[in-house]
């Protein structure tokens, strides 16, 4: 079993206390480094031969390695020369001449038939075992989340390293399908790590990560939803997930999402509707009622002389200057 907690740095500190040999020396003996454990410990990654120096000099000394990474990701570390390009394929039979790229079903027929997802998760979860983080939160940024498989996988990974601390993750996604596939995938994410605030938006890539618009048009005319999930299962949360993309089903385009500056009216239509709506409920809530919505007539119940009466206010009046009781109506204003 491995010790350090599954990590390189972990590995070689376990490693240096049972044997009482100082890190600096562990460096300059296994890969002739002495600052080798402290530039780890900065953040510095290793190449695969590094890991290997590592791996053999703890072996030797009896130790079982640091083995932090699984050799089909050491292709992924490798720091090394870029691989020279690959010589374009040649029109040839369509049945060999597969281009994931063509359309969305080749694409989605390759990155679902391959490990590809798998090992780019695998890899971001190595980076965790790098990072130190600190309050409030562990910040995520998925720059594209397709499907969310890599995502979903890659939360997994935070959680069983960082199982208390709050994440905070934006993924940023143009496709809605992609959208609603990932949060379909994220209701046992939030049951197990309920700590966790997941924003999906489509901002533009300098404004997305820390969800900052550029222009104050562009914040005016932002489409904001807020589910807060309740409940004590997983399917709970998914239940209510779901209920979240009937809203983003209603109020976006099918096919894409708004883009802030092309579909700006949409989103003024719907800030303005989203507005209305509030009006009404706080109307509602108070108890004033709108009589004629042409004639903009609204009467506000109070009380006058102990008696309980309306209030009414016509469109174009400056100011509440009539009341009546609450049989006659209109007919039967009165000045105050
Ligand atoms: C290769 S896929 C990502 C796969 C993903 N990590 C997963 O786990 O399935 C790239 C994704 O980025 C999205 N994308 C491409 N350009 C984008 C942009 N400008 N803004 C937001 N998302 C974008 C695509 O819709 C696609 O879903």
């Amino acid at each position: 079993m491995q010790g350090g907690g599954g990590t390189l740095l972990g590995s070689i500190s376990d490693f240096c206390r049972r044997t009482g040999m100082a890190e600096s020396t562990f460096g300059r003996r296994a890969v002739n480094d002495g600052k080798f454990v402290a530039r780890l410990r900065d953040g510095a990654r290793v190449t695969p031969e590094t890991l290997t120096r590592v791996n053999d000099f703890m072996a030797k000394h009896g130790a079982p390695g640091a083995g932090d990474a699984p050799p089909e990701l050491m292709a992924l570390i490798h720091a090394g020369a870029p691989q020279p390009a690959v010589a374009p394929a040649q029109k040839a039979d369509p049945e060999t001449n597969f281009r994931f790229f063509d359309n969305r079903q080749k694409y989605l027929l390759f990155v679902n038939t391959c490990s590809e997802k798998d090992v780019i998760a695998r890899r971001v979860g190595l980076e965790l075992g790098q990072i130190h983080p600190r309050p409030p939160a562990v910040r995520l940024f998925d720059a594209g989340m397709g499907d969310g498989t890599v995502l979903a996988r890659v939360m997994r990974e935070m959680h069983r390293r960082f199982p208390t601390v709050p994440f905070y993750i934006v993924g940023k996604e143009i496709s809605l399908e992609d959208v609603r596939l990932s949060l379909r995938k994220m209701a046992d994410r939030f049951f197990e790590h309920p700590a966790t605030v997941l924003v999906v938006t489509n901002m533009y890539y300098s404004e997305a990560p820390w969800l900052q618009p550029r222009a104050v048009s562009a914040a005016t005319s932002m489409v904001w939803h807020e589910a807060a999930l309740t409940g004590t299962t997983s399917h709970d949360f998914s239940e209510q997930i779901a209920t979240s993309e009937e809203w983003t089903k209603r109020l976006i385009t099918p096919l894409e999402w708004p883009i802030p500056s092309f579909f700006s009216p949409v989103n003024s239509l719907v800030r303005t509707l989203a507005d209305i709506r509030e009006v009404f409920c706080e109307f509602q809530k108070r108890d004033i009622q709108i009589k004629d919505l042409e004639r903009g007539l609204i009467d506000f119940p109070a009380i006058i002389g102990g008696k309980e009466v309306f209030l009414c206010w016509e469109q174009d009046e400056d100011d509440i200057e009539f009341w009546h009781d609450l049989d006659s109506g209109y007919a039967g204003r009165e000045r105050l």
